[in-house]
Order: structure tokens, then C-alpha cells, then sequence
């Protein structure tokens, strides 16, 4: 039992950090809360301040409770930060035996998504593009710092749960829909909450805008990510006059080195799309270009770094590191050299994985 002399400090900033503070009310001065997430850290909650983990070393404190639902990898942490086990204690909410089962510790999230989440999320999206999408993901990180990510189309976030875990540390997702095309938007609304919750990196970094994307500018999108996103999905509405408006925020909110995916390059059930790439690439004002095209969607960047990341692909589909479709791609491109025919699009030399 704690007593009202007993300070505490509650490991995990988040809704089961809160409950634990009301669940000890006034039987324990609380000290601050303690998290992982670098984003949370040097924030306050309930006015408290949220600690880094290695200021435990620095805070007076007779207990830590943890509450959040990474119990064991926590007290394994406190163990090597030479916290005794004898104060370290479950938040007393978590310990009642009454309260809801935490959900299970998923050991590798990515994974899951790969094998379960893929498969079960309804959606537009095939693996090459998975395995692309997370090979310039991979790139990238020499080149920009980690940030956040957009989608403007979500559907039952199928894309949007990949994209969550594209940056190196955890960072937000902007996810913009208005949800209309399913019919029933309360039964999507669940099935993609349910997606989200089961198989994104960070559910709770994830900000749902339920609007039209014409009706959510640039500096919305920024302020709510957090700064430019490193990476930008533009999946949403499919006419050349939606498709173009979504390329012009793509344009304004993705940072110097951050790419574009857009879908449904080529798709002649919507050519609305690749008339929008085009259009949009014959403005000087607009910087980003294509260089990659794997299953139906097709990579942008800044005409400054088209380059590096083509040449990025290219070798690594070389060295055997892409895949099937890298092949693909590699032999498609031999084909079309020996014919003397270059692969250009939109000013750009473009690598297809058809
Ligand atoms: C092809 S689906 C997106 C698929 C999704 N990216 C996935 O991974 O499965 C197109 C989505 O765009 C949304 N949409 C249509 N018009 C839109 C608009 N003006 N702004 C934002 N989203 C829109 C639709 O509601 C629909 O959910």
C-alpha cells in the first residue's frame, strides 16, 4: 500500500499514466511521470513534469510505477538503471484484478503488419510496393532527419499503418479522409480504428482529419505533424482536379529530401491521375519530379534528390536487395537500353518495376 509520505514517480505518460495518478490520489506525492517517447519527454501531464528515463538516476523517489503495457521490458530497464526491484511496483490500477486484460506485447510490430495486418487490412496496395516503400524509407534516413508522415486517402489503413513505421524513431502520421466512398462511415470509421490500433507503430502519434483534402491546407497539415513530413502518400481523390490539388500539398508540406508516393500511375480506370502528374510537373514553381515506378504507384522527390535515391534503387536491386520486382525492374531497364529507347518521364529518367 502506498502511503501519503511515499514519493512516486509513474513510468508512462500516456492514458494509463493518467489513470494511475487518479488511482493514487492523494496516497502518494507524485514526483513527475517518466516515458520512452522522446516526443512526450520534457512535457507536463497533469502538471507534472514527464521525465527522460536516465533522470531516475537524478529525481528523489522512493517507488516507480509502471503503467503502461510494456510491464516487463520496463522493469528490465529499471533493473539496469540499478533500481531495486522492491521499488518498483505495477500502477494499482493495473493490478486490479478487475481491470481489463492489457493488450498482448506485440515483439516485433513491422513483422505483424508484414504478416498479419497486410493480409487482413482491406485496401489498394501490393507487396512490391510494401518492400519499396520501406527500401526508400531505408535510404532516406542518410539523407533527412526522422519526421512525419501524411497520407491523404486512407481507406481502412491499409498503407497508412505501413507508413507509421517508416520513420527512424516513432514521429506523427497525418491521415486525411472524409471517409465517404464505403457506404457506411461509422462501419469504416471502426474498421479503421480497429486497423490502426491493431497494426500501426504508434496508434496514438496517428491524427485522423475526416475532411475533404480541399478543405485542409499546407499549414494545417504542418502544424499538426509537427514540422515537413519526410514522407507523403496521395491516394485520395482520383479526378485530375483532385489528384492535382493533393500533388500542390504534397508540394507545400514535404520536406527538402522527402518523398511522394503517388497511386494509381498508370491507371486507365482513372487517367485523371497521371493527366494531375503531368500537369503539375509543367510549373517551374513545383520541384518535385518522379523517379521510381513499382505496382501501380509512382515515387516523387525534389528534383535535387531524383538522383540519389534512382541511384540508391538501382543498386540495391543489384546487389539482390530488392526483391522479385527489382529484377524486374533491372532487366526492363537492360531491355530498353538495348533498344536505344531511354526511359524518361516528366524530365526525369524513370526506373520501372511493370
Ligand atoms: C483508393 S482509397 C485509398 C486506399 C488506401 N490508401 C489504402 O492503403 O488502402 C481512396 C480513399 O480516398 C478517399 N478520398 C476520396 N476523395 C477524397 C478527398 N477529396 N480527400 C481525401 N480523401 C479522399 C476515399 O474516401 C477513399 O477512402
Amino acid at each position: 500500500m502506498t502511503t501519503p509520505t511515499e514519493r512516486a514517480v509513474i513510468f508512462g505518460s500516456g492514458t494509463r499514466g493518467r489513470d494511475a495518478f487518479e488511482a493514487l490520489g492523494l496516497g502518494a506525492a507524485i514526483v513527475g511521470f517518466v516515458d520512452n517517447d522522446p516526443l512526450l519527454q520534457h512535457s507536463t501531464v497533469l502538471d507534472r513534469p514527464v521525465f527522460a528515463p536516465a533522470a531516475l538516476a537524478t529525481l528523489d523517489f522512493d517507488v516507480v510505477y509502471i503503467a503502461s503495457s510494456q510491464v516487463e521490458l520496463i522493469r528490465e530497464q529499471l533493473a539496469q538503471q540499478n533500481i531495486s526491484p522492491s521499488r518498483v511496483r505495477l500502477a494499482p490500477h493495473l493490478a486490479d484484478p478487475t481491470a481489463p486484460p492489457p493488450p498482448p506485447v506485440v515483439e516485433n510490430p513491422l513483422s505483424n503488419y508484414i504478416d498479419k495486418g497486410f493480409k487482413e487490412i482491406a485496401g489498394w496496395l501490393y507487396m512490391p510496393a510494401v518492400e519499396a516503400t520501406l527500401m526508400l524509407a531505408d535510404i532516406q534516413r542518410a539523407h533527412l532527419a526522422p519526421g512525419p508522415v501524411c497520407e491523404i486517402g486512407v481507406w481502412e489503413g491499409r498503407y497508412l499503418s505501413l507508413l507509421s513505421f517508416l520513420s527512424a524513431t516513432p514521429q506523427r502520421v497525418v491521415a486525411i479522409d472524409p471517409l465517404i466512398h464505403g457506404g457506411n462511415r461509422d462501419a469504416q470509421l471502426a474498421r479503421l480504428k480497429h486497423n490502426i490500433a491493431t497494426y500501426a507503430r504508434r496508434p496514438d502519434l496517428i491524427t485522423l482529419l475526416e475532411r475533404d483534402s480541399k478543405e485542409v491546407s499546407p499549414a494545417e497539415i504542418i502544424a499538426i505533424a509537427g514540422g515537413q513530413v519526410q514522407f507523403m502518400s496521395v491516394d485520395g481523390d482520383h479526378t485530375m482536379e483532385g489528384a492535382l490539388h493533393d500533388l500542390q500539398i504534397a508540394e507545400a508540406v514535404v520536406a527538402p529530401g522527402g518523398i511522394v508516393a503517388l497511386d494509381d500511375i498508370p491507371n486507365f480506370s482513372c487517367p485523371g491521375v497521371t493527366e494531375a502528374v503531368m500537369r503539375h510537373s509543367l510549373s517551374d514553381a513545383n520541384q518535385l519530379a518522379p523517379f521510381f515506378l513499382v505496382a501501380n504507384k509512382l515515387f516523387l522527390a525534389h528534383k535535387s534528390h531524383c538522383e540519389i535515391y534512382r541511384q540508391a534503387v538501382a543498386e540495391r536491386a543489384e546487389a539482390r536487395q530488392a526483391g522479385e520486382w527489382g529484377q524486374r525492374m533491372l532487366e526492363h531497364r537492360k531491355r530498353m537500353k538495348s533498344l536505344n529507347v531511354p526511359v524518361r518521364f516528366l524530365g526525369q529518367e524513370l526506373l520501372v518495376a511493370a
